[in-house]
């Protein structure tokens, strides 16, 4: 695997790659990689011929200052993991390389609907720092096929509606969420619970299942269904963000009438913001 920092180095790999008729698939993370983003490399190993992938923790999506200096950076580990799978080609850029102009007079990619409401509403300007970033790693690698997880729902929906609306030519592929043996998404920062916490993690996904059990048992109350998930999670020490019913496309409120739902929920345990989601529908 080769490992470039400039989009020039990144550009002539790639002209390398088209050359020879190769399919690019694409896979941006910011890094501290754990076997759900290797479900990702796997999943373009499996559809395409080249994969890339980018390791860049992008501080337009912060609002934290905090988050952004804590974040995870964990190079030397992340390289030997893609090292290990079939992965191609590692982009890490620097923020300069990236945003060589300064991140205040970025051009800024910004989808509406879709990126406000959930975790666009408790962290504005988070889902305009994440469609500006990945516009930018696009239009860097040219995929033709980029893949992300579900884990992040509201952020697969924005990148499925950014790509839709300015007619980028590339294939966006979702991959399940990858959990833990006990059911507990994998994420990076399942790392900031304590041992105490992790045991407690679970609990987010074990309580939006139930909200998935009422809804297909006829329960269409969804105040009260999302309210009651709320209040199981701020008894087990949780600070709950949300618990929301909405349409699996797109990600509006659900109604009654609908039946294709997605039940998504976030919330802080001690200082890790777990989020999680799972889908039904009711017709099948
Ligand atoms: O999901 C992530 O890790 C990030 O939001 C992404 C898509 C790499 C953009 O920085």
């Amino acid at each position: 695997m080769k490992v470039v920092e400039t989009v020039r180095e990144l550009r002539e790999q790639i002209r390398l790659a088209r050359q020879q008729g190769k399919r690019i698939g694409f896979v941006p993370t910011m890094g501290n990689l754990h076997e759900g983003h290797m479900s990702l490399i796997d999943a373009a190993s499996e559809q395409c011929d080249f994969v890339v992938a980018s390791i860049f923790v992008n501080p337009l999506q912060f609002n934290n200052p905090d988050d952004l200096s804590l974040y995870p950076r964990t190079f030397a580990a992340d390289q030997q993991h893609l090292q290990d799978r079939d992965c191609n080609l590692l982009f890490f850029p620097s923020v300069d390389e990236v945003y060589p102009a300064g991140q205040d007079l970025q051009a800024i990619v910004s989808v509406p609907d879709v990126s406000d409401g959930l975790c666009g509403a408790s962290r504005p300007g988070h889902f305009d720092g994440v469609s500006t970033v990945v516009t930018k790693l696009f239009n860097m690698v040219q995929p033709d096929a980029a893949f992300f997880g579900e884990k992040d729902y509201q952020q697969l929906a924005v990148i499925k509606k950014m790509v839709t609306d300015l007619c980028m030519p590339i294939e966006i592929v979702p991959v399940a969420t990858k959990r833990e043996e006990d059911g507990l998404a994998m994420s990076s920062r399942n790392g900031y619970l304590t041992a105490q916490e992790r045991e407690n993690a679970v609990l987010i996904s074990q309580v939006l299942l139930q909200v998935i059990e009422s809804l297909r048992s006829g329960n269409k109350d969804f105040e009260q269904l999302c309210q009651q998930a709320k209040s199981q999670l701020s008894a087990q020490g949780y600070e709950p963000d949300y618990v929301q019913i909405c349409q699996a496309q797109s990600l509006k409120p659900a109604s009654k009438a609908d039946t294709s739902l997605v039940v998504l929920g976030a919330a802080f345990l001690g200082k890790a913001r777990l989020i999680d989601n799972f889908t039904v529908d009711l017709l099948s």
